[in-house]
């Protein structure tokens, strides 16, 4: 798998590529590249951004720039590259990432993710360069690059061989294997600790009883979850 992020803060991707999950999926054939907006601005100053017309706070990517800079990359006008591959814009307003959008990323063979800065993009990048737009929840962070990131967390995650035991993400919360339910809960040793005691199904060796517990464990989470949500 493949991808490209647009950003205008490469840097903030080296703490992220530095950490073990992430390097394991680089050496194991995933790549991420960075590609920085200011790099191919063809504006002077190497400015990138600029005010709303109409009035307004804040700074938006303009159009221009983001033209160039996958031009650049993919020697290709962008209006095209959306046809080739899925170019996601990372917007607060954006699909809701869930595990299925993420199951749906993973099985791309390469995706470009663009990193609004300030207020955002212009309006243009979205509706000519982006095949898709994607959000992490429903509030506003300063810029797409730490949703970036945990869009690239998340697929890297699915990725064969990213886990050490290949079932790990199968039945990990909201994955098909439960039913889209959150997971069961996990202990490990001791089994006593200040007299919190690990629940006797877990140590009986049954594992078809384990299995009936941790589904049980599962529901009762989402039950729980929906009647959150409801409040
Ligand atoms: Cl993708 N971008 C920004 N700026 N804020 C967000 C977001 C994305 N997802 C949730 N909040």
């Amino acid at each position: 798998m493949e991808i490209d992020v647009f950003t205008l803060f490469p840097e903030w991707f080296d703490w992220f590529t530095a950490q073990r999950h992430v390097s394991n999926a680089l050496a194991g054939g995933l790549r991420l590249a960075c590609v920085n907006f200011r790099d191919h601005t063809p504006l002077s100053g190497g400015q990138v951004d600029d005010t709303p017309f109409g009035g307004g706070a804040g700074m938006l990517l303009r159009v221009d720039v983001a033209d160039s800079a996958l031009r650049a990359h993919y020697h290709l006008d962008p209006v095209e590259l959306r046809e080739q591959r899925r170019v996601i814009a990372l917007t607060p307003g954006g699909r809701l990432l869930d595990d299925r959008l993420v199951d749906e990323l993973a099985a791309e063979p390469s995706l470009t993710l663009l990193c609004g800065r300030y207020e955002g993009f212009d309006e243009r990048i979205i509706e000519h360069f982006a095949s898709d737009e994607i959000s992490i929840g429903r509030y506003v962070l300063a810029g797409g690059e730490l949703a970036a990131m945990v869009v690239c967390d998340a697929i890297l995650r699915k990725l064969p061989g990213a886990l050490g035991d290949a079932s790990s993400s199968c039945e990990e919360s909201f994955s098909e294997g439960l039913g889209g339910d959150p997971e069961y809960p996990h202990y490990t040793r001791p089994a006593d600790h200040r007299g919190w005691r690990v629940p006797e199904v877990l140590l009986s060796g049954h594992h078809r009883r384990v299995e009936e517990w941790r589904r049980e464990r599962s529901r009762e989470r989402a039950e729980r979850l929906r009647g959150a949500a409801e409040q």
